[in-house]
């Protein structure tokens, strides 16, 4: 091997070089070289093997170095690599929004208004709600978001996102938005007098502050970033309803929830409401190229037409409807089909609920929680927020023993691609509950 090839040189010209996201640089922690990658496993440059049990931030679902998703792209970039979407159009964006709305059952009903990452489809969809009323000549400013949402880190989304907790520093940048109760969920907890209580106290506000409501935004069942946080179908369906009789537009964020990951195809699908708008991205291609949709009913749509452009979307990226991504998008969907992947993730839901069940009286966890293929649970600290201790050690132990985990401060998640087998499952529980049985062990003095 070269020198300039040693792992250690690529760490030294990446510290040298690179800003990475999320990440507190003066702390010096080293990122892992990655060099490759196969099914649920993931591989270093030197050799040692990590098994991906957060798909890569939620993105990969069929595993990595797929060579479905590698001939689609190559076929698809000989053909037509890129060109502009405005004035434009080409074949695989038109053939993926129709197979995208005849997934969610909106075929005639709903258009497809392309962008390229999880931040830019809340962006359009938030714009796109904002501008109806705008071109209805009765315009509204606020957004109302669930307590402890997250919406990705551009300005509008960071606004919609403020109560996540990341955003501190950017209070100053945000636009003001109405922040409502969301009863949380877990194994053995309904929590349905939270739901009502909640329920009793959006219809007041809507009864007071509804007409100066622009839309409702929400992360369906499960809120992400902010802690794997869980809601029921039924509050779900219950508050978009409320926010339906009073004619405001109802967004669904399905960045992290869309293509399976709980449990059906989009996880609006499971409450029998229809939203306004939905956003897509992450597993859009299977997890391998940046591309986003946002998804708006016809009513939306038609309320932009117009004679002259000032009631038009002035929205656009310049990699919109990037040809190739649409290629990989399509493969995506194919790969979906040809391996079952809502059956994979029913059998990783029941591996995961039953691992999840013989730690869940374990005396350094609680709030056990599983649904579709993403599990989480927190681990009983002091300090809860992003940088908790207790999640940054749970993860250096997962690291040196093959587990790429990445715990959101003391709450452990895992969301493993579809391609996960039951064993790799079980060898990273192993490793959960190595590391809880230590701790345990070292707070009672024992270790
Ligand atoms: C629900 C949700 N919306 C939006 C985003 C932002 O997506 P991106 O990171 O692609 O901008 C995320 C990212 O984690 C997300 O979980």
């Amino acid at each position: 091997m070269d020198s300039s090839d040693l792992p250690s040189h690529l760490l030294t010209r990446d510290a040298a070089a690179v800003w990475h996201p999320f990440t507190q640089h003066g702390l010096g922690r080293e990122p892992i070289p990655m060099a490759g990658g196969s099914g649920a496993v993931l591989r270093d440059t030197e050799g040692r093997e990590y098994l991906d049990m957060i798909s890569s931030w939620w993105v990969n679902l069929h595993g990595h170095g797929r060579p479905e998703l590698a001939r689609a792209v190559s076929d698809q970039i000989l053909k037509l690599d890129h060109v502009q979407f405005a004035g434009a159009t080409h074949e695989p964006a038109v053939t993926l929004a129709e197979r995208l709305l005849e997934k969610a059952g909106l075929t005639g009903s709903a258009k497809v208004f392309y962008s390229d990452n999880g931040s830019t489809a809340v962006e359009a969809a938030l714009k796109i709600a904002h501008q109806y009323w705008v071109n209805r000549g009765t315009p509204r400013r606020l957004f109302a978001t669930l307590r402890g949402s997250y919406h990705g880190d551009t300005v509008g989304a960071m606004s919609v996102g403020r109560s996540s907790g990341f955003f501190n520093a950017f209070q100053g940048m945000l636009f003001e938005t109405l922040s409502l109760p969301v009863p949380l969920v877990f194994e053995g907890f309904l929590n349905e007098e939270g739901e009502q209580a909640a329920l009793n106290e959006i219809r007041r506000t809507l009864e007071t502050d509804g007409e100066s409501i622009a839309g409702l935004i929400v992360e369906p069942l499960v809120q992400g970033a902010g802690g794997m946080r869980f809601h029921s179908h039924r509050f779900l369906k219950k508050l978009s309803e409320l926010f339906r009789e009073h004619s405001i537009p109802v967004i669904y964020d399905e960045v992290m929830t869309g293509f399976g990951r709980t449990g059906s195809f989009f996880a609006y699908q499971q409450t029998g409401f229809i939203p306004d708008l939905i956003c897509l991205s992450k597993g859009i291609t299977g997890g391998i190229l940046p591309l986003a949709v946002t998804i708006a009913s016809n009513d939306l749509f038609d309320s932009f037409l117009g004679n002259d452009f000032s009631t038009a979307l002035a929205h656009g990226h310049s990699y919109t409807a990037n040809p190739v991504a649409c290629a990989a998008a399509l493969a995506s969907l194919d790969l979906h089909a040809s391996s079952d992947s809502l059956g994979q993730v029913a059998r990783i839901h029941e591996q995961l609920h039953r691992h999840l069940d013989l730690i869940s009286s374990h005396p350094s966890i609680k709030h056990p929680r599983v649904l579709g293929g993403i599990a989480a649970f927190d681990l009983v600290a002091d300090d809860t927020s992003y940088s908790a201790s207790a999640g940054r050690q749970l993860a250096t132990f997962a690291q040196e023993h093959g587990i790429l985990l990445r715990p959101l401060g003391n709450v452990l998640y895992i969301m493993p691609p579809y391609c996960i087998t039951n064993e790799q499952i079980d060898r990273a529980f192993g490793v959960i509950k190595a590391f809880l049985n230590n701790a345990d062990r070292e707070s009672q003095g024992v270790a």
